[in-house]
């Protein structure tokens, strides 16, 4: 499986860890790898600050399982990440840290929210746990 982290992601841990909190993406890596262990599934992680790199990502890895999407700030107008993502034939959850709408209003929108099999926001690290697992249960 994918699990792709957008922009400013890779500083995990010590990024205002008051909104994203202490865990790594290492950490986070590691965690989705053991949720989706006992499927016999492996992590393909990765993190780029440029959508361009993303989008390439994306099309490179439309053979895997299913996957998880961090976008960052690209939910707001990560249009070439949206149309990447339009042509990935398999189900993903997009995932957010933070409840993004308990925070700015430049948050409240994601243009690739219509295309997810689901969103998780507002819990954290536990939010990729969650997404991992609902992965599983809904991927064939
Ligand atoms: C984020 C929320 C985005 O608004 C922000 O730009 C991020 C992180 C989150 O995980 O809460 O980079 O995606």
């Amino acid at each position: 499986m994918l699990l792709l982290n957008g922009p400013n992601l890779g500083i995990l841990g010590r990024r205002e860890p008051e909104i994203y909190g202490t865990d790594t993406l290492a950490d986070i890596e590691r965690a989705v790898g053991e949720e989706v262990a006992a499927r016999g599934w492996r992590v393909v992680a990765v993190q780029h600050d440029c959508e361009g790199a993303l989008v390439r990502t994306v099309q490179e890895h439309y053979d895997t399982v299913g996957a998880i999407v961090n976008p960052g700030a690209l939910m707001i107008a990560g249009w070439s990440l949206r149309d990447a993502l339009a042509n990935y034939p398999r189900p993903w959850m997009e995932v957010h840290l933070s409840n993004v709408w308990a925070r700015e209003s430049f948050r409240h929108d994601s243009v690739l929210a219509p295309l997810a099999s689901g969103i998780i926001v507002g819990l954290g690290s536990l939010g990729y746990r969650l997404a991992a697992r609902a992965l599983v249960a809904t991927v064939e």
